[in-house]
C-alpha cells in the first residue's frame, strides 16, 4: 500500500485562515504521553527489505502482535526521537531527521534487522507529522515528539532475528522533559553500558535497566542519575536519556563515543553550534575529578534539548554549577532552539520543512 491521503488531519486551517489545533491545554505541556491521533505502520519479513513509499498512516491504536514476538521476548528493537516545531508563520520544521535514520540504520545492523532507507525514514517521519498537524504545539509552547520505532514483530522462539519486523511511528505533543535545573547523583553500582554492548545504540533495552538507579535517586531528591564507565567507574559517561557535557572557561568538553556513549544528534549538534560561537570543544575521556573544577555542566538530548545541571552529588561530595540567563549552556540551548523553532536562520541546513 503507498502512504494513505488524509483528509482532515491534514486541514489545519479552518475556513477563517486560522490554525487549527487539538483541544488541549498547551500551556500545561510537559513529558506525559497523550498520543496523536494517527502513526504510521509498516512491515517486511526478515529477509526482505523497507520498499520506500510502502506504508501506511493509520489511526492510533493498540497493535496486535503475537506473545512470542522478538520484541517481547528478547528485546529486538530500536527506538529513535525527534521533534517538529511549529514557527511563528505556521510552518512546521523537522530538526536533522536523516541523523536519525541514520542512527537507525547502525542499529539495525547490530540487531540483524532491515531498516528503511534514509528517504523512506524522512518521508514516513514527515506524513506521521502531516496527519498530526494539529497536535504541533503553538510557536513557542513545545513541539510534536516524534517516535519511530523498529522492532521484531514477527514471532520467534530461538536467538534469531524475528520472521518479520515493523517500522511504527507514533506521536505525542511535548514541552519540557525537566522541570528547571538538574541536580544529578553520581551512580556507581549500575552501570548504563558496557564496552562491546549496546550503549552506543538506540535500542530499546537501553532504557528500562536505568529505572530502578533514577528511582532511587529520585526518592533522595535528585532529578537524574550520572553513570561511570563500568570498567573503571573513574569516567563520566551520560547521565540516563541524555548526554553530559562540561565547561570551564572557553573550554567545552564531552565523553567522547567510544562504543558506551549513545552518538546523541543535539550532541554532535551542540558541538558545532559551540564551535560556531569560538568555543573550544573536547571530545574526550573525563575523569570524574574533573566534575568537581568547572563553571558548568548541561546535558543534551532530545527531549531535554539543553538542560543545565545545578548540582552534582558523588558520596558525600557536592559541587554547584552556575545556572542561569548568564551561561554557556543557555547561550547554547538559544541559539539551537532558534534554529530548530525557525526563529533562527539556519545557516546549518539542519531544518527540514514539511
Ligand atoms: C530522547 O531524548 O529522544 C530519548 O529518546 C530519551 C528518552 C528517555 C525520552
Amino acid at each position: 500500500a503507498k502512504f494513505v491521503s488524509m483528509a482532515s488531519p491534514t486541514q489545519t486551517k479552518s475556513n477563517s485562515g486560522v490554525e487549527k489545533y487539538a483541544d488541549i491545554n498547551w500551556d500545561e505541556l510537559g513529558f506525559d504521553l497523550v498520543p496523536a491521533d494517527y502513526m504510521y505502520v509498516t512491515k517486511c519479513g526478515k529477509e526482505e527489505y523497507f520498499t520506500n513509499g510502502v506504508g501506511n498512516i493509520i489511526p492510533y491504536a493498540n497493535i496486535a502482535i503475537s506473545p512470542f514476538a522478538g520484541i517481547l521476548n528478547y528485546g529486538q528493537g530500536l527506538l529513535e526521537g525527534l521533534k517538529a516545531y511549529r514557527r511563528d508563520d505556521g510552518r512546521v520544521l523537522l530538526f536533522r531527521p536523516e541523523q536519525n535514520a541514520q542512527r537507525m540504520q547502525t542499529g539495525a545492523e547490530r540487531l540483524c534487522m532491515p531498516s528503511p532507507s534514509i528517504e523512506h525514514f524522512v518521508e514516513a517521519v514527515k506524513q506521521t507529522v502531516l496527519a498530526n498537524k494539529h497536535w504541533v504545539p503553538p510557536p513557542g509552547k513545545g513541539s510534536l515528539y516524534v517516535r519511530p520505532l523498529l522492532i521484531g514483530s514477527g514471532p520467534v522462539l530461538s536467538l534469531v532475528t524475528a520472521p518479520e519486523i515493523s517500522f511504527l511511528i507514533h506521536a505525542c505533543p511535548v514541552g519540557n522533559y525537566h522541570k528547571g535545573p538538574l541536580n544529578l547523583l553520581v551512580e556507581d553500582k549500575t552501570h548504563r553500558a558496557t564496552p562491546g554492548g549496546t550503549g552506543d545504540i538506540k535500542t530499546i533495552t537501553n532504557y528500562s535497566p536505568v529505572y530502578k538507579a533514577i528511582a532511587q535517586a529520585k526518592a533522595r531528591g535528585f532529578s537524574d542519575v550520572l553513570f561511570l564507565d563500568a570498567v573503571t567507574k573513574k569516567y563520566i559517561e551520560e547521565v540516563s536519556s541524555c548526554n553530559i557535557f562540561i565547561v570551564k572557561g572557553n573550554v567545552i568538553s564531552t565523553p567522547a563515543i567510544c562504543g558506551t556513549i549513545l552518538p546523541g544528534i543535539t550532541r554532535k549538534s551542540i558541538i558545532e553550534v559551540a564551535l560556531g560561537f569560538g568555543y573550544q570543544v573536547e571530545e574526550r575521556v573525563i575523569p570524574l575529578e574533573d566534575l568537581f573544577d568547572v563553571d558548568e555542566v548541561f546535558c543534551t538530548g532530545t527531549a531535554v534539548v539543553v538542560s543545565p545541571v545545578a548540582s552534582i552529588t558523588y558520596g558525600d561530595k557536592r559541587v554547584e554549577y552556575k545556572t542561569g540567563a548568564e551561561t554557556v549552556s543557555k547561550k547554547l540551548y538559544d541559539m539551537l532552539t532558534g534554529i530548530q523553532t525557525g526563529r533562527i536562520e539556519d545557516k546549518m541546513g539542519w531544518t527540514v520543512e514539511i
